[in-house]
């Protein structure tokens, strides 16, 4: 077995199988926000990524993607409907974005998740070199990093979580709370979205395992862990260099013609998800268009829904509920050829995405609860020239650092249809000046910039940064986590304190 000194784990590769139209195995991008960052990262660096090619049955064995190793973990279809549908996305997925829908606990999708997630530590052990480092991905895997220590303690172990880390009230809930943070704490560094992720980390640890504990490190057995914030970003110059192609630039000139040239386009992509907020938006869209504050000739909403976790019955009421609802204002309010809403459910390509990003003067982004949003940050990369107004929840993890979008509470209709409002009838110079300070952050604080911050602090005075990418640029301040004083031999309890 070939080993690498740098290994990532996440539930999911890079590429997952799925069906052409023609009823063909085809290998295509994964969706979500996890493939987005981490993939254009690794491109070209001597790495190994442990995950799971998205169907069922035997591992297939599949070739590198851009010169990364790509290493398949099986699923049965029971572990699917245990682990993946069951664990990670009916208890732990609601639970950690504030419970908007309820959490399920099942003793047998715990069972699942424990031995699925000791498949991947042992996948992971066989091929990481000795003192490898290895970055464990989100909360599909919070038992890895103990799992993994056990079977390899020579390893560097990060554990990064992309989704919310809920505060204690929410946590607490979990039958298995104390093994879920044993799990976490056998990393050598915890990195969250945000700081108050962190701290909500910290105080259960506090409360449910009765270790020392800060904001920055913990104490447990002999060792301290570290623990902060980072909060993820995109590949920003290559969206942009994506959107300023010509070809980019002529498809969405194409795209406005085809949406019948209106004055103002809006436009969301989510996955297909309860947490997104898209119900929300459709109302306070029907809304304006019934008072008259919007009108379908003027103005297009365009909305991608792309399918997720389609077998949980959840997604599947959610997708029911959000295809009647459009069905209904496209017969409330279109008229022939002009639809008020232009639904589409279909993945499409980077250059595709591009263009959708650059016909949009509006851009709706409104999740009820987000780790991050990667679309958000898509949009302002893709505006290269410094319009657009961005519409966003103050509840997506991307609202901390793009304060200058229209924010609001999507939980709030009324504050929704006036941020829609504002955002559609905003001045050009108001637009700009925001916009330009948006793209003026997410140029410093791209993917490079979060994994150089990143595994800087997990990989003290190694060369793991400069061999990932040689593109300079500052790590985000705020999410930097200070070196701890030597352990020196002293208590665990003294190392974290302070
Ligand atoms: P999440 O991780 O919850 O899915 P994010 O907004 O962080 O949410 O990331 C979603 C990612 O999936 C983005 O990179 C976006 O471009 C991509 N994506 C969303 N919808 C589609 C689609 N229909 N086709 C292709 N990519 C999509
Ligand atoms: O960003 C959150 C996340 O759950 C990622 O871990 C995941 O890859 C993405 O959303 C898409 O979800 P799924 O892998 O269940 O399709």
């Amino acid at each position: 077995m070939r080993q690498s000194s740098l290994v990532l784990v996440a539930n999911r590769l890079p590429i997952d199988d799925s069906q052409a139209p023609d009823g063909a195995c085809e290998w295509r991008r994964s969706p979500g926000g996890l493939v987005s960052a981490l993939h254009p990262l690794l491109r070209h660096t001597p790495a190994t990524w442990v995950g799971w090619a998205g169907g069922t049955g035997p591992a297939p064995t599949l070739p590198d993607v851009d010169g990364v190793r790509m290493h398949t973990v099986a699923l049965s279809a029971e572990d699917l409907r245990d682990h993946y549908e069951g664990f990670a996305n009916a208890t732990l997925w609601p639970l950690y974005h504030d419970s908007v829908e309820q959490p399920e606990h099942h003793r047998r999708w715990w069972e699942a998740y424990q031995r699925v997630n000791q498949r991947f530590a042992e996948a992971t052990a066989q091929v990481a070199e000795p003192g490898a480092v290895v970055w464990v991905q989100d909360y599909h895997l919070q038992l890895v990093p103990g799992q993994l220590r056990a079977l390899r303690p020579d390893l560097r172990i990060g554990f990064f979580l992309h989704v919310p880390f809920p505060p204690p009230e929410l946590f607490m809930q979990l039958p298995r709370r104390a093994e879920l943070l044993r799990g976490m704490l056998g990393a050598d560094l915890v990195g969250f979205q945000r700081a108050q992720a962190a701290h909500n980390f910290a105080q259960l640890v506090t409360r449910v395992l009765e270790l020392p504990a800060t904001d920055r490190r913990i104490g447990i057995d002999d060792r301290v862990v570290r623990i902060g914030a980072f909060p993820v970003s995109i590949d920003t110059a290559e969206m942009s260099a994506l959107a300023a192609r010509p070809d980019v630039a002529a498809r969405a000139r194409r795209l406005r013609q085809d949406l019948g040239d209106p004055r103002q386009v809006i436009l969301s992509v989510d996955r297909m998800d309860y947490t997104k907020g898209i119900e929300q938006r459709l109302k306070a869209y029907s809304e304006l268009l019934a008072t008259g504050d919007v009108k379908v000739r003027d103005t297009v909403l365009v909305q991608v829904a792309m399918p997720s976790r389609e077998r949980v019955g959840q997604y599947q009421i959610l997708r029911e509920r959000i295809e009647r609802e459009v069905g209904r204002i496209n017969g409330e309010f279109g008229r022939v050829g002009e639809p008020a809403i232009h639904y589409l459910t279909q993945p499409f390509d980077r250059a595709e995405l591009a263009a959708l990003y650059r016909v949009a003067d509006v851009m709706a982004v409104t999740p009820l609860r987000d780790g991050m949003n990667l679309v958000a940050k898509e949009y302002v990369a893709a505006r290269v020239d410094d319009d657009g107004a961005l519409l966003l929840s103050e509840f997506a993890g991307t609202a901390a650092e793009l304060s200058q979008a229209y924010l609001v509470n999507p939980h709030d209709l009324e504050g929704l249809k006036q941020g829609l409002r504002a955002a559609l009838r905003a001045s050009p110079d108001d637009v700009t000046q925001r916009m330009r300070a948006m793209r003026a952050h997410l140029q410093q604080h791209d993917i490079r910039a979060w994994a150089r911050s990143y595994l800087r602090a997990l990989d003290e005075g190694g060369t793991l940064v400069s061999r990932l990418s040689s593109t300079d640029g500052s790590p985000e301040d705020g999410a930097r986590v200070p070196r701890p004083a030597t352990p020196a031999g002293s208590p665990a309890a003294q190392q974290a304190s302070g």
